[in-house]
């Protein structure tokens, strides 16, 4: 029975954010950093998302368009590609990017990844259609798994460029497909061939699943931007919904190049606590999902208390850098209140960095976000990105990334 009421949430301990496994406690910067940041990293790493994979030696970035009176003529339009191997028809992934043409200096970008295709976040024609493998969805012209022109900008909503542009920041975004097309196949296509050893043919139990690795396509994606004369990549900031709202959180967690990372409705293994099994469980996302996370992660259905880790803990790899959480009121699968709690318990971390942390202690109300240096907000409505959450974005952007 999925939980949806507060009283029935079990009671719980989390783990404890500021011991080391040894019992001692952490309190100076050097024991968190030099210690405790590695153990709980190594512990995500083995326990729920997989190692990050290395960037491939041979890969190499690809300019195959440019045009500089995109947005009606607000933006410089560019789309890379990534190669991932010497081969140019071998594993890649493209990025669209949509620069600020006013500015000064170098463009602050929000990076994120997009669930059906760069040609959908935006009615853009100069934008090209993505050829790979998706999910169906007809009335996103998603046909045969196939995108078709139809399902150009059909996730504008999600994705307010003209707006993103107008204040100043860089939009860049890729298909997250190209990185792993987002159903169980035993891991033969996307990027995990890549990471095998000679015969090996699928990850080991401790071996990035799909989140792992669309978290190591974004930071392939830094890679490149860190090359872009036009950017500022000191001022990167990870973001992403739902399934993707847990890759930009892990992003940020494994690659301290990100100057933040913000989740929108990230839900369980994202930004939820765990252990609160309200709305979706380990056991419910590990059956419905058996690709995202790695292999030891089974090992916790039904048994949340027995994790190593909690979310808190995710959230607190991020320190000192800002982190944003936005919830739903009404997107209860996600659990909102655990979300609010992640990034309050996360807090100490940031406290013994001398970064802030949460300024709040309860929730706030729906429509009133928090602009800390872990920074939360919860709307009105379900499930969705919605202009409000962007506003939300950039305003936490221009305090922390300015
Ligand atoms: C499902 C899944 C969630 C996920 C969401 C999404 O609802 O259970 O964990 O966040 O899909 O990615 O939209």
């Amino acid at each position: 029975m999925t939980i949806y009421d507060e009283k029935d949430v079990p009671s719980y301990v989390l783990p404890e954010l500021l011991r080391l496994k040894d019992g001692s406690k952490v309190n100076s910067r050097e024991l968190w950093m030099e210690q405790r940041r590695p153990e709980l990293l190594d512990l995500f790493e083995s326990q729920v998302y997989g190692k990050m994979p290395e960037r491939p030696d041979a890969m190499w970035f690809e300019v195959r368009s440019e045009d500089t009176e995109a947005l009606e003529g607000s933006a410089i339009r560019k789309e890379i590609v990534v190669h991932f191997t010497p081969d140019p028809d071998g594993p890649s992934m493209d990025i669209l990017l949509y620069l600020p043409k006013v500015r000064s200096g170098t463009a602050p970008i929000f990076l994120g990844l997009n669930y059906f295709g760069n040609q959908s976040v935006h009615p853009d024609p100069g934008i090209a259609v993505s050829n790979r493998w998706m999910r169906e969805k007809d009335d996103y012209g998603i046909v045969e798994n196939m995108a078709t022109e139809a399902s150009r900008g059909v996730a504008a909503s999600r994705w307010p460029a003209a707006s993103i542009v107008a204040r100043g920041y860089g939009l860049a975004t890729i298909y997250y497909g190209d990185l792993d097309p987002d159903y169980d196949d035993g891991f033969q296509n996307g990027v995990h061939p890549l990471f095998y050893r000679e015969n090996q043919t699928r990850p080991d139990p401790d071996e990035v699943g799909a989140i792992g690795a669309w978290a190591w396509g974004l930071c392939r994606a830094m890679d490149y931007l860190e090359t872009d004369r036009d950017v500022d990549h000191n001022r990167v900031a990870a973001m992403g919904h739902s399934r993707l709202g847990k890759t930009a959180l892990w992003a940020g967690a494994c690659d301290a190049r990100f100057a933040m990372s913000i989740s929108n409705g990230s839900g369980c293994g994202g930004a939820a606590l765990f252990r609160r099994r309200y709305g979706e469980t380990v056991t419910d996302i590990n059956t419905e999902f058996p690709h995202w996370f790695c292999g030891n992660f089974r090992q916790y259905n039904d048994r949340e208390h027995a994790l190593p880790v909690d979310q808190h803990m995710l959230l607190s790899l991020l320190a000192p850098r800002p982190v944003y959480v936005a919830s739903a009121e009404n997107d209860l699968w996600a659990d909102p209140y655990g979300e609010f709690l992640s990034a309050l318990h996360a807090s100490p971390a940031y406290s013994l960095l001398n970064a802030g942390g949460m300024d709040v202690r309860d929730m706030p109300a729906p429509n009133e976000p928090i602009s800390s240096t872990i920074g939360y907000h919860i709307r009105p409505g379900g499930h969705d990105v919605t202009d409000y959450d962007w506003n939300c974005f950039m305003d936490f952007a221009d305090r922390h990334m300015h």
